[in-house]
């Protein structure tokens, strides 16, 4: 064994016995985690599998921010929307997870976050390159691994569905019942190559913000922004979650530095929101006068296809308890949130700037399907049944 890799093995079993104790301190007492500091948590060499898309690049200003050294791996194709000047201080490796992880070999980091887990195999391949080069796997999994969400207040201790089920009934549940089982599989992949206690899973909820490109939240900022009379499905005391992607990459930056272990639900916010109380809270973000008309029928809802509108969605059968994820963990471990309004306000400004195209705003905001164009039509429609009723 060459010096370098001697050392470098000693080096890593001492990171491993430091894991190892901030795991335990988890389950003993979570504020352990955040406050503990050693010079061996500064400057760290981290590198991200994704990097440019959304999560990707606010974890880079926040590891930037705080002294750290950051390289992507990426196919080269996805270019970021926010934090752009950032990325001549980046090291940017191209490859592809599917078949050439190339550029990855004989290379050393501290932390792998592994933000672009599309696959079991991808995950398998990645930790078994890099668990005797690398301190820590970081692997981004989501709440779907809930799926079917069925209970409330659900922990990171729930047991996770880890194959699709035989008999389903339509194309959709099979999407969700997918995702969910592969981050899952991939879950338990990250463990079983790295180790626990050299592990640290988050499982976000619905992560909104600047550079979300799924095009799921938008609806919130452009709505808003215009007042008048807004449309707002759902009963009083359906719950409503989601997160900051800011909030989580600030705050994964800093379980990386406390060399955290386990698992942790990002989800907000931090006391039970009901839809109404989200929209009138987002609502504060524009100075412009709304009126809030609340539909409360789930089945008008449906027959007029608004079965979900984030981070609304329909609380029935699988989806009951979507909204009902338990986040005391991640807030114990230092996970804090945002005002409504900064997010609202800061993802209007991302939209409406050079970084997105006129293209992707108009498959938005002129999608004859999407609630934005309907909206007056479904009001008139409900205020006429109102009426009748
Ligand atoms: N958005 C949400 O609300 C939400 C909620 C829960 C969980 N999550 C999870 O959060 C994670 C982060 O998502 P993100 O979009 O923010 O990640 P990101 O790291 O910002 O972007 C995805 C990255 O994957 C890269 N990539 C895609 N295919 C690749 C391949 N075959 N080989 C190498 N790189 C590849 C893309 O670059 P190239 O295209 O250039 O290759 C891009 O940089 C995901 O795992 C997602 O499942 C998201």
């Amino acid at each position: 064994m060459n010096t370098n890799r001697r050392e470098f093995l000693q080096k890593s079993s001492k990171l491993a016995a430091a894991w190892t104790v901030a795991a335990v301190g988890i389950t003993a007492c979570s504020d352990a985690q955040t406050t503990e500091s050693d010079s061996t948590n500064q400057g760290l060499k981290i590198l991200i599998l994704g990097g440019t898309s959304f999560l990707g690049p606010h974890q880079i200003k926040a590891a930037l921010d705080r002294g750290h050294q950051i390289s992507t791996f990426t196919r080269g194709k996805t270019k970021p929307t926010v934090h752009q000047d950032l990325f001549s201080k980046v090291e940017s490796l191209v490859g592809d997870r599917e078949n050439d992880l190339k550029a990855l070999e004989g290379r050393d980091w501290d932390v792998v976050i592994d933000n672009s887990g599309r696959k079991v195999e991808w995950t398998q391949k990645t930790a078994e390159l890099l668990k005797d080069r690398v301190g820590q796997y970081v692997y981004i999994s989501s709440t779907g691994v809930y799926y079917p969400y069925l209970t409330e207040n659900i922990t990171e201790a729930q047991s996770l569905v880890l194959e699709v089920p035989d008999a389903l009934e339509g194309e959709e549940q099979k999407l969700e019942y997918g995702y969910g089982v592969m981050k899952a599989n991939s879950e338990l992949v990250a463990k079983a190559v790295f180790g626990e206690e050299r592990t640290l899973v988050v499982r976000p909820t619905y992560m909104v913000g600047p550079a979300d490109k799924t095009n799921r939240f938008i609806h919130w900022p452009i709505r808003l922004s215009q007042g008048g009379k807004t449309l707002v499905p759902g009963k009083t005391g359906d719950p409503v979650q989601y997160v900051d992607v800011r909030d989580v990459a600030d705050w994964m930056i800093r379980l990386i530095e406390a060399k955290t272990a386990g698992v942790f639900n990002a989800v907000g916010p931090s006391k039970t929101q009901d839809m109404y109380n989200f929209v009138e809270k987002a609502s504060a973000a524009f100075d412009v006068e709304t009126e809030l008309i609340q539909i409360d029928d789930y089945d008008f809802l449906k027959e007029n296809k608004i079965p979900y509108l984030i981070p609304w969605i329909l609380p029935e059968g699988n989806n009951w308890g979507s909204a009902r994820v338990n986040n005391q963990q991640a807030v114990a471990s230092g996970l804090t949130f945002r005002p409504l309004t900064a997010t609202l306000r800061d993802t209007h400004e991302w939209w409406f700037s050079d970084s997105v195209s006129q293209e992707q705003r108009d498959k938005v905001m002129k999608d004859a399907n999407g609630v934005l164009m309907r909206e007056a039509e479904v009001l008139a429609a409900w205020e006429a049944k109102q009426n009748k009723g």
